[in-house]
């Protein structure tokens, strides 16, 4: 299945079109996720020469720095996070000249007004171009008043340029709060002005899920119930808390990662062909997914849900705290660090066929994947001993992270003179194909969002279907927030009951 081409990575990463002269605006740019993804994802665009001839940054936060405090915090935070270690430090110190630092409240008026009239500076720079990314990377309690005061000073929307808003998860807490703030967003933007972050879509890996489904004719035919025996996702995370037990404790594994990655996964998985690559035409198809799923009521949540929580064990040969004992966590916390469901989709394509999905930190290890389970042969025509094997073996993974690639499993006869059969695999690595590590997702993303191509971003209905779906497991969850979560040990795959929800319809996770 491998095949190694010239340099095609090289061929892959060339821009049809370069992105438009814009200034980018970071708000809360202090915070950790520009240090480690957007600073070494723009520097990695900058260097390979994909950022505009004008361009520049704005980094807005609270702290009171100056420009030249915050560009050595970032020249810094490039040598650690960013993929060019030790040929680049001349291009470091001329990226950092581009980002100038904007000390102001986000509930301060005058912060907005100053940051207006940069913003008419910048453009009188660069000859009356004057487009312009605000990218939200702020807790969710900011959102509002940045979002009120761009409005009020009006910096959303302008005649002689694009105004553009990128906006970090989690978008909304609840069905509720998401449809607030979706409301409250689009009072001040237009929906084709806002860019709803997920960075699972900016993966290679998971953009290939499409390409693999429709630029090839031999699988989309099997891609069904006929076919498909069941299919399972995983989300597994070596990591527990990372310094956010307190971002963690009030969102927990299924609004931090099942409501929005798992989602994705799921809808790109499962979505019928669009009509086209255009960003509506795909992202009709993926809410259709989402309208599609069996809503999970109260009564079936016990024998379709599981929550649990990890308990001390051991990792990497250390021994670890659980996670009620973790420091900034409620002793008697009922937030769950795992999450299992199983679901089914109301359609012709999918009807009848189980996907379970699971997500959990503190797990064995780091591995994304999506395992699609083909029926077994309709007759076993090679005796009892072969019979075992064949239950499982044609397994098609699509294995997003961090061995990025694709396997097919089969059966196939060990040689010799009996007739035992083992399950073989055909592998597809991306590292031995393409050679060179693929970009970040935040630099597609962030190149993306300049480009104005939202193919790879949420849209409003999406994100709210998605919050709909989980919305009856979090109304259970508040009704009994007393009770005590399944514990699993450091290190496992999770509790016992994960395996039941399997096991109970002739199933079992499969090995990663
Ligand atoms: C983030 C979550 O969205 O995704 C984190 O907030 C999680 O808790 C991370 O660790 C996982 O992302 P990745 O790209 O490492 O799979």
């Amino acid at each position: 299945m491998n095949q190694t081409y010239t340099n095609p990575l090289r061929e892959g990463m060339r821009l049809k079109r370069m992105p438009e002269s814009n200034t980018l605006v970071i708000m809360g740019a202090t915070g950790d996720l520009t240090r480690r993804k957007l600073i070494p994802s723009l520097f990695s665009l900058y260097r390979q020469g994909f950022l505009p001839n004008q361009f520049r940054i704005i980094a807005f936060a609270r702290r009171d720095k100056d420009d030249k405090e915050f560009q050595n915090e970032m020249a810094e935070a490039l040598k650690k996070f960013s993929g060019y270690k030790n040929d680049s430090k001349e291009q470091i110190q001329r990226f950092v000249q581009l980002i100038s630092y904007h000390r102001g409240d986000f509930t301060e008026d005058a912060a907005f007004e100053r940051l207006k009239n940069r913003l008419k500076e910048y453009q009188k720079e660069t000859n009356g171009i004057s487009n312009r990314l605000f990218y939200l990377a702020t807790p969710p309690s900011a959102f509002e008043p940045i979002i009120d005061l761009l409005g009020e000073h009006e910096l959303a929307h302008q005649k002689d340029g694009w105004t553009r808003i990128i906006i970090e998860k989690p978008f909304g807490e609840d069905l509720e709060s998401a449809n607030e703030l979706n409301d409250m967003i689009t009072r001040v933007f237009d929906e084709n002005q806002i860019y709803r972050i997920d960075h699972y879509l900016g993966k290679e890996t998971v953009q290939n899920i499409l390409v693999f489904r429709f630029a090839n004719g031999i699988f989309e035919p099997i891609w069904n119930r006929r076919y498909v025996q069941q299919v399972q996702i995983t989300v597994a995370e070596e990591l527990g808390l990372e310094g956010r037990a307190n971002f963690f404790e009030s969102t927990g594994i299924m609004r931090d990662i099942v409501q929005n990655h798992m989602m994705q996964l799921l809808s790109l998985v499962a979505m019928e062909p669009p009509s086209s690559f255009d960003p509506d035409a795909v992202r009709d198809e993926k809410v259709k997914v989402l309208q599609a799923i069996q809503p999970i009521h109260q009564a079936d949540i016990e024998n379709q849900v599981i929550r649990a929580q990890y308990a001390a064990g051991s990792l990497w040969g250390e021994e670890m705290r659980g996670y009620l004992q973790e420091e900034g966590v409620d002793p008697h916390s009922t937030t769950e660090t795992f999450f299992a469901m199983k679901l089914g989709l109301n359609n012709w394509r999918w009807a009848g066929v189980p996907f379970y999905i699971r997500a959990g930190k503190r797990l064995p290890k780091k591995v994304t994947e999506i395992a699609i389970y083909f029926k077994d042969a309709p007759l076993q025509i090679f005796g009892p001993e072969a019979e075992d094997s064949l239950a499982t073996s044609n397994v098609l993974a699509l294995n997003i992270q961090p061995d990025e690639g694709i396997s097919l499993g089969f059966d196939s006869k060990v040689p010799g003179y009996s007739s035992l059969i083992r399950p073989v695999n055909m592998e597809f690595r991306y590292g031995t194909s393409f050679g060179d590590e693929p970009p970040d997702a935040y630099e597609r993303l962030l190149l993306d969002s300049m480009l104005g191509d939202a193919t790879l971003f949420t849209r409003a209905d999406e994100n709210e279907m998605a919050w709909r779906l989980i919305q009856p497991i979090l109304d259970y969850n508040a009704s009994y927030r007393d009770v005590k979560l399944p514990q699993y040990s450091i290190g496992t795959w999770g509790p016992r009951e994960s395996d039941r929800l399997l096991y109970q319809d002739g199933f079992q996770w499969r090995r990663l």
